[in-house]
């Protein structure tokens, strides 16, 4: 990457971020993004600043999801200018794909699974979004010894049979809320976005997918923290 760099995560849920805040030190800067509910944390490590944007909260819960996302991530690319976005957080997996809860993913693609419009294919490639992520995601996953898969996004926690029509046609691996909507902004600044997810749930388990998610959200939460020690230290050290 370049000398000096600054790293900004987005993450949804406060519970996601919480083992990585408290590993990291990063401290909040109190209202940077007012009147937007997102919240800053940051550090520097070295020369390099690494900076975590959460979604923050309404109607106290957090804001999970592609509205809240988008939103997070516009106005960190505009007032941090990170050199790389890291959208760390929970996934659902399958088990069809090989995934286990906690398990540890890298992003080699990213799209959005619940955007059915009908017309021509200018509208079809539109709907699925499938932008680009980080050149050196596949180096990193390798290094690091993570597996890969393509994150597919999605405005809902369960799956309709709609949803997993259009996720196993096009490859979808790693379900979330946020991905494509934090790729769609990065894409619009050409700012290289890696994802980071770890499973807390598996959509083909047949499992009450909440219920799963809750009982998995800890242990994947501390998985995400020590990925990104990891993570970091890879970049920091290229
Ligand atoms: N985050 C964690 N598990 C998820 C799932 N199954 N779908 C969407 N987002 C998730």
């Amino acid at each position: 990457m370049v000398n000096t760099m600054t790293i900004c995560y987005i993450i949804a849920m406060e519970a996601e971020a919480q083992p990585f805040i408290e590993e990291f030190d990063v401290q909040e800067v109190p209202g940077f993004f007012a009147p937007l509910p997102c919240r800053l944390f940051e550090t520097q490590i070295g020369e390099h600043r690494l900076t975590v944007v959460l979604n923050g909260k309404q109607h106290g819960s957090d804001l999970v999801g592609c509205e809240a996302a988008s939103v997070a991530t516009l106005a960190a690319i505009q007032r941090l200018q990170p050199d790389l976005v890291i959208n760390c957080g929970t996934c659902g997996g399958f088990k069809s794909e090989g995934a286990h809860i906690a398990d540890v993913f890298i992003g080699n693609a990213v799209m959005f699974h619940d955007r059915r419009v009908p017309g021509d294919d200018a509208w079809g490639t539109q709907a699925l979004g499938n932008y680009p992520v980080w050149e050196g995601a596949k180096a990193l996953a390798k290094d690091l010894g993570f597996g890969m898969g393509k994150v597919t996004t999605g405005s809902s926690l369960d799956m309709q049979p709609c949803d997993l029509q259009i996720i196993q046609e096009n490859g979808g691996q790693l379900k979330d809320m946020e991905g494509a909507a934090i790729a769609f902004v990065c894409s619009l600044f050409s700012t290289p976005i890696l994802f980071v997810k770890s499973v807390t749930d598996l959509c083909d388990s047949g499992a009450e997918t909440f219920e799963e998610f809750s009982k998995n959200l800890a242990a994947a939460s501390l998985a995400l923290r020590d990925a990104n020690k990891r993570v970091i230290e890879y970049l920091i050290k290229k």
